[in-house]
């Protein structure tokens, strides 16, 4: 019986007759011969249809192949070294399942709007091919470290009664008679599964009204926010260290083909898989803000080109440690030696990407955190169950939250987090 075989597959069939599912990007033909441009979603090749090899009518079903038809392939995989991809298809027989005319994605260049109009299409071309493998190595490595790590998935609710991050970006719901928020953050729900579980990690959407159409901010974006039992701030920067350059390794270790169709050089990710993030203070990026000329005082929270200009001091993620208290959100714990910070970090990517994780370590006394509450101007009634864990067995604990389109931009070199995401939400985009 001939086998069924996935296009990444090629390597272990050289030789060999096989049968694929496949779909039609680009077609070329020269008399006797054509050329199939070839996708199944796990990879890109070549299948060549020789008249010789095939009965008249498979060369004529060969011929009138449209773009993005679909069909079945019997063939035999042979090494071709000359494409990126490294093996092609002789194809023997070849049956239609789909062909129609008009696919509107075609391979002259489009803009960006045609693009993100027909993204339910343009899902299928090589570059979102590309980033949404790596996308998924990235979900399986986050996975996979923080099993090893002995953590476990925790599910925060999406509908939410109040706003952990701030009371300006929150998306109203009607609730029935109520009102209800979607949620900006898991970590409050994640807290008390900590103190349940010890160390728990909630992975999931969130939401927030950004007005900004700058290309870091999405409206629904998926955080990774683990939270951990007996543990200060300085542990949490060791693991998000270790976790991150898991998984930039991983993607390294995985994702060769992808990285290749996205022009992007691995070695501009290597050094982040080393670890040994430098631990920048805030009271030292202020300085050397000030040093390169820049207009920003202490006090100041950092915006996209004062990131972006820190970021290029290294060759891997950097950590900005202890912010003023005023620029972050309640919950954090402040810092025992200088009560004008608290004790956080947030982790700005390479190359002018920006902040990627943001964490801290967390208030755990019931009174400091219970006048935080008040000082921020929240309902302290919304708060009670909150103040919970800290009145019943409150421990030191620590915990941050990634933000999984922005660090895919970064490892993927893009020019806007839009395309880190199957369907982007954006200010001015819900479609499709
Ligand atoms: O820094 P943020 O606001 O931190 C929190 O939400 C904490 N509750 C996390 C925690 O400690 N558990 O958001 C975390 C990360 C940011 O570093 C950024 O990468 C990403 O979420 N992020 C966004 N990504 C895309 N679009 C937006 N509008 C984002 N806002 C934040
Ligand atoms: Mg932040």
């Amino acid at each position: 019986m001939t086998e069924l075989i996935s296009i990444k597959d090629s390597s272990k069939h050289v030789d060999q007759e096989v049968k694929m599912h496949v779909w039609l990007t680009d077609k070329r033909s020269s008399g006797k011969i054509i050329f199939l441009q070839l996708r199944d979603g796990t990879a890109f090749f070549q299948g060549v249809v020789r008249k010789n090899d095939v009965t008249d009518e498979v060369f004529e079903v060969a011929k009138s192949l449209r773009q993005e038809s679909s069909f079945y392939i019997t063939g035999t995989v042979h090494e071709d070294a000359r494409s990126h991809f490294g093996y092609e298809i002789q194809i023997t027989d070849l049956k239609v399942v789909s062909n129609n005319e008009g696919y509107p994605i075609g391979n002259k260049e489009h803009g960006i709007d045609f693009l993100l109009d027909h993204r339910h299409l343009w899902l299928r071309s090589k570059k979102p091919f590309a980033i949404m493998q790596i996308r998924n190595t990235m979900f399986k490595a986050t996975v996979d470290f923080f099993e090893k790590e002995d953590f476990i998935k925790f599910d925060a609710p999406i509908f939410m009664h109040s706003a952990p991050e701030g009371t300006t970006q929150l998306f109203h719901v009607d609730y029935f008679d109520h009102d209800a928020y979607l949620s900006q953050s898991g970590q409050l729900y994640g807290e008390a599964g900590a103190m349940a579980f010890g160390k728990i990690f909630t992975f999931g959407p969130t939401f927030r009204a950004e007005e900004s159409k700058g290309r870091r901010h999405m409206t629904e974006f998926w955080m990774m926010e683990p939270e951990m039992a007996w543990m200060h701030q300085d542990e949490s920067l060791d693991l998000q260290e270790r976790y991150l350059a898991y998984m930039v390794k991983q993607v390294l270790d995985k994702n060769e083909y992808e990285l290749k169709i996205l022009g992007r050089d691995p070695e501009k990710l290597r050094p982040t898989t080393e670890g040994n993030f430098v631990r920048l203070p805030y009271d030292d990026a202020v300085k050397m803000l000030q040093d390169a000329g820049r207009d920003f005082k202490w006090g100041d929270d950092f915006g996209a080109p004062d990131e972006g200009y820190i970021s290029e001091q290294y060759d891997r993620p950097v950590f900005i440690v202890n912010y003023p208290t005023s620029i972050k959100p309640f919950y954090m714990k402040k810092n025992p030696d200088n009560p004008k910070e608290y004790l956080c970090a947030d982790v700005i990517a390479p190359e002018g990407y920006g902040e990627i994780f943001g964490g801290s370590e967390r208030e755990g006394n019931y009174e400091v955190l219970k006048q935080q509450i008040i000082d921020a101007g929240l309902n302290l009634e919304d708060y009670q169950w909150y103040l919970d864990l800290r009145k019943f067995g409150g421990v030191p604990h620590s915990g941050f939250g990634m933000g999984f389109e922005r660090t895919i931009a970064w490892v993927c070199h893009l020019d806007h987090i839009r395309e880190a995401i199957p369907f982007p939400r954006l200010i001015n985009r819900m479609q499709p």
